[in-house]
C-alpha cells in the first residue's frame, strides 16, 4: 500500500476536493483505495454520502482497529471517516511521551496488503494528527491555490515537511498541485509561473476553477459521477493518470 498524504497547512486550497476525487478516480481505474479523513470537519464522508459508526478517533485512541472502522464508499473505494471527536485523539497523541508521531502509521499497518493506495485527506494546520499524517506518508501531494496568500504559505509547508521527514525516512514531497487556476485573471498565471520557477518539475498540471467541483460535494458525488465531461473531471483524470504513472515508475 502506498500512502499519499494530500496536505497543506493553509486552509481552503482544495485538499478535500483533491483527496476525494483522486481516491475515486484511482478506484475507477481498478486500484483498491482506502480514503482516510484526518480532519475534524469530516468532509470526506459528506462528500461521498456515507455514514460511519466508528471513526479515526477510535482508531488513534486504540478503541477500535482500522478494520472495525472502515466503510465501503464505492466499488474499490473504502473510507475511514472523521468527525469533531478527532480533537480528543489529537490531545491523547500529544500527551504521549514516546513515538507520538507513529500512531497513525502503526494503526494503518494491518491493512497494508488490502489496498493499493491510501489517500489521506489532511486538515489545515500542524497539530499532532497532522504530523502523524506526514510521518506515515510515502508521498505528499500538496495542493496550492494560485493566489498570493496561499503561495506565501508553501515555503512554510515545505520546511514543515522537511522537519517531519527527519523522523520519517519514507516521506517525500512528490507533487505540488496548483489549484483554483483561473485563465481569466493574470493573477493565477503569475502565481503558477512563480511556483514553477521555485519548484520546477514538482509542480503538476493545474486544476482549473470549476463550479461543478463545488456542486459535486453538495450532491455527495465525486466529479466523475456528477459531471464526467466537466473541466474538473478532465483535470482530476489527468492527476489520476500522473499518480498511476508515478506509481508504475517506482515499482
Ligand atoms: N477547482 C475548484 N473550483 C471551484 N471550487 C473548488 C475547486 N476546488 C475546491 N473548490 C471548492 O472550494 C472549497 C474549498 O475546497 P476544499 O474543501 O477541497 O479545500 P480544503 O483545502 O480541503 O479546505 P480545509 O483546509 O478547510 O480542509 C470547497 O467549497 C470546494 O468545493
Ligand atoms: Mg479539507
Amino acid at each position: 500500500m502506498r500512502i499519499i498524504a494530500v496536505a497543506m497547512t493553509k486552509g481552503g486550497v482544495g485538499k478535500t476536493t483533491t483527496a476525494v476525487n483522486l481516491a475515486h478516480g484511482l478506484a475507477l481505474r481498478g486500484r483498491r483505495v482506502l480514503l482516510v479523513d484526518t480532519d475534524t470537519q469530516g468532509q470526506c464522508a459528506k462528500a461521498l454520502g456515507v455514514e460511519a459508526d466508528l471513526t479515526l478517533t477510535e482508531i488513534l485512541t486504540g478503541e477500535a482497529t482500522v478494520l472495525d472502522a472502515v466503510v465501503r464508499a464505492r466499488h474499490y473505494l473504502d473510507l475511514v471517516a472523521s468527525d469533531h471527536q478527532l480533537t480528543r485523539a489529537a490531545l491523547a497523541i500529544a500527551r504521549r511521551e514516546k513515538d507520538g508521531h507513529r500512531v497513525l502509521a502503526d494503526a494503518l499497518a494491518p491493512v497494508a496488503d488490502l489496498y493499493d493506495d491510501a489517500i489521506l485527506d489532511a486538515a489545515p494546520g500542524v497539530d499532532a494528527v497532522a504530523v502523524n499524517v506526514l510521518a506515515c506518508a510515502d508521498d505528499v501531494l500538496a495542493p496550492v491555490a494560485l493566489n498570493p496568500a496561499a503561495l506565501a504559505g508553501v515555503y512554510d509547508f515545505v520546511r514543515h515537511v522537511e522537519r517531519v521527514s527527519r523522523h520519517a525516512d519514507r516521506l517525500c514531497l512528490r507533487h505540488i498541485l496548483p489549484t483554483f487556476h483561473d485563465l481569466r485573471t493574470n493573477l493565477t498565471g503569475g502565481a503558477l509561473g512563480q511556483l514553477r520557477e521555485n519548484f520546477g518539475d514538482l509542480v503538476g498540471r493545474p486544476i482549473r476553477v470549476n463550479v461543478d467541483l463545488a456542486e459535486a460535494f453538495g450532491w455527495q458525488k465525486s466529479i466523475f459521477e456528477h459531471a464526467p465531461r466537466s473541466r474538473g473531471a478532465t483535470d482530476y483524470e489527468a492527476l489520476v493518470e500522473t499518480v498511476l504513472l508515478k506509481a508504475a515508475a517506482r515499482v
